[in-house]
């Protein structure tokens, strides 16, 4: 009976020695473990609320299932563990009274010492733990899952910080996009080619917007390649020097059969006399609009009205070049004096004209207009911005193609596209009426400026703003605007594309936990707003090379633009051989 009942205190005794060895460190490491657990996820609720079933989540359950076993963990180890220990011990080491108890404080308190920071750490990681959760986890993982949501919503309002290179520029070769009766303008966002009716673009006005390098050029280059193409005569007046589309042009006229005729006004080999082409009406109302001899309303308008009847008196006997002027009005008048004191203005233009030899081709020489339109050629102009004679020269030349294709239509059996960069030092009351008038001329204008202000500040500064403005605006039916590089700009793009319905979120509710971290609640309010079809925020994003095509009878749409290789190599014009030898007169048509 000893036997047996020392073999089984042996046992016990080894049971309680490897439970109280398995306690350090295992007893504190699962305790705190628990209490991290309850600091985490809370006590309660202790079970699903049975009015809350259809609400919990796994998640919720799993928590619950969580602090019951933390709190049944913590029963065991705190009301069971250690009370069975003292008594096992104390039976087992229970033959010296006061032996067992003693040995079993000392064992636990030196555990506690060692190992007791454990629990207090817990309590604090699973605070810890909870708070930040709270406060920035539930808000992150809210955004989150807004995310993930499935939404019923067809449109998200613009926002400039997605806008901003969202529209790359794109590249590939327009030239592989043709098609009979249309003019390629560029691709569409579903890289499909956006057509223009060729009807269209002669019937209507086109005006380019765009800062400058932002491809106004690249798809002028493509359209006036077509325009050749299609059989147009094309005039394009280039203050500005565009590096490819004369060599676009000519090329496209060798291939069409065209002749081509390039000018440079700031250059003696290529000539051309700005005042002698055309009717005598319309060559006068050059010279006074070219040298500022019309009236504007103010005081000097006597002045004016006075060297225009010197004008008439002259331009019978003189002709209307250049060195005749000037020589007629060196000539003395009845009063004995010499007509340019009176007609101070109008020689004082003529001299500074003069010494511009582009400008004064030797009798009966120098490019003709009218001829040329009559033939049906492609003619390309480039002025200069920096030299004020060129740019009124420029200016001349505008006027007297338009005068001319009016004049010619008859005889013209080709449509003109006549196309005029830098519409802000261009502009002129003759293009402003043209825009109204002479579409039914057979011609169609390719107007092209940096932003809306150029039509409220231009050059010249007796122009009436406000109808020049709504004369472009009005009579240039198809646009195509690059990227708004001011807000107003942007503005009237935007109003200009129209507007459209669609479903955005109103409003979206959320609420805050007590720890300070908000979260969406799943409720959402919807509402059918009224958006433009192109907005504010896009227009001032667009990449280079990007623009947005308004046409009629079409949504404006964004449309990627891309240019057509020029061979720069090519000889824009050549020096007569009789110029060559004595320098003979220019280029003659
Ligand atoms: N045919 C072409 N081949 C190669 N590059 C081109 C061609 N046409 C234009 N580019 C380039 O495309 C960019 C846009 O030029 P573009 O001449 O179209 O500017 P723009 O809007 O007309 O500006 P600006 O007011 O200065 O004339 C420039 O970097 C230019 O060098
Ligand atoms: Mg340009």
């Amino acid at each position: 009976m000893n036997e047996l009942q020392d073999a089984l205190n042996g046992t016990v005794s080894q049971a309680v020695i490897a439970a109280m060895r398995w306690s350090t460190p295992w007893w504190w490491v699962c305790t705190a473990v628990a209490l991290t657990t309850l600091a985490l996820i809370n006590v309660l609720p202790w079970r699903v609320p049975p009015a809350k079933e259809a609400e919990y989540g796994i998640w919720e359950v799993l928590k619950i299932a969580l602090r019951r076993a933390a709190v049944y963990a913590l029963v065991a180890l705190v009301l069971i563990f250690w009370p069975g220990m003292y008594f096992a011990t104390v039976a087992a080491l229970g033959n010296a009274p006061g032996q067992g108890h003693v040995w079993f404080v000392d064992y636990v308190s030196r555990q506690a010492w060692r190992w007791g920071w454990l629990l207090p750490a817990g309590l604090l990681l699973g605070w810890t733990g909870r708070i930040a959760s709270a406060r920035y986890l539930t808000p992150k993982m809210s955004r989150l899952v807004q995310r993930l949501v499935v939404r019923q919503e067809d449109h998200k309002q613009s926002d400039i910080r997605n806008e901003v290179g969202r529209l790359k520029a794109r590249d590939f070769d327009p030239r592989r996009h043709r098609r009979d009766g249309q003019v390629f303008i560029g691709l569409d966002a579903g890289g499909k080619p956006m057509f223009l009716a060729a009807e269209t673009f002669r019937a209507t006005h086109m005006q380019i917007v765009g800062p400058t390098r932002f491809g106004k050029g690249v798809v002028l280059g493509v359209m006036l390649e077509q325009a050749i193409e299609q059989g147009h005569s094309v005039v394009y007046i280039d203050p500005k020097a565009d590096a490819f589309i004369p060599y676009i042009m000519a090329e496209a006229c060798e291939r069409a059969g065209q002749r081509f005729i390039y000018i440079d006004l700031g250059n003696e080999d290529t000539r051309w006399a700005p005042f002698e082409g055309g009717a005598p009406r319309d060559r006068r109302s050059r010279i006074c609009a070219c040298f500022g001899l019309n009236n504007t309303g103010d005081g000097s308008d006597f002045y004016k009205s006075r060297e225009r009847a010197i004008l008439d008196t002259i331009m019978p006997r003189s002709g209307t070049s250049i060195a005749g002027l000037r020589a007629a009005l060196e000539q003395r008048g009845e009063d004995g004096k010499p007509l340019k004191e009176s007609a101070s203005r109008l020689y004082d233009n003529l001299v500074e004209f003069g010494m511009l030899p582009s400008l004064n081709p030797k009798k009966g020489g120098g490019n003709k207009i009218g001829e040329a339109l009559k033939a049906g050629a492609t003619i390309y102009v480039r002025g200069s911005l920096d030299d004020p004679t060129i740019r009124r020269a420029t200016q001349a030349f505008v006027t007297e193609v338009i005068q001319e294709a009016r004049r010619l239509a008859p005889e013209r059996t080709r449509q003109l596209t006549l196309a005029i960069d830098e519409l802000k030092f261009m502009i002129s009351q003759e293009v402003s009426d043209a825009l109204a008038t002479i579409a039914g001329f057979k011609v169609n204008m390719v107007l092209l400026h940096q932003s809306i202000h150029d039509l409220r500040s231009p050059e010249d500064r007796s122009l009436n703003v406000q109808a020049i403005e709504s004369g472009v605006l009005v009579n240039c039916q198809v646009k195509l605007l690059y990227r708004a590089s001011d807000p107003e700009t942007a503005e009237w793009a935007s109003l200009l594309s129209g507007t459209k319905i669609v479903r955005v979120t109103k409003s979206a509710s959320v609420e805050y936990n007590r720890f300070g971290g908000e979260a969406y609640t799943p409720k959402r309010m919807l509402s059918d707003l009224e958006v433009p079809v192109i907005s504010p925020n896009e227009m001032l994003s667009l990449s280079p090379r990007v623009g947005v095509l308004y046409a009629p009878e079409r949504l404006a749409e964004v449309v990627y633009t891309c240019f057509v290789k020029a061979d720069t190599a090519r000889v824009l014009y050549r020096k007569p051989v009789a110029k060559l030898a004595s320098e003979e007169s220019a280029t003659d048509v």
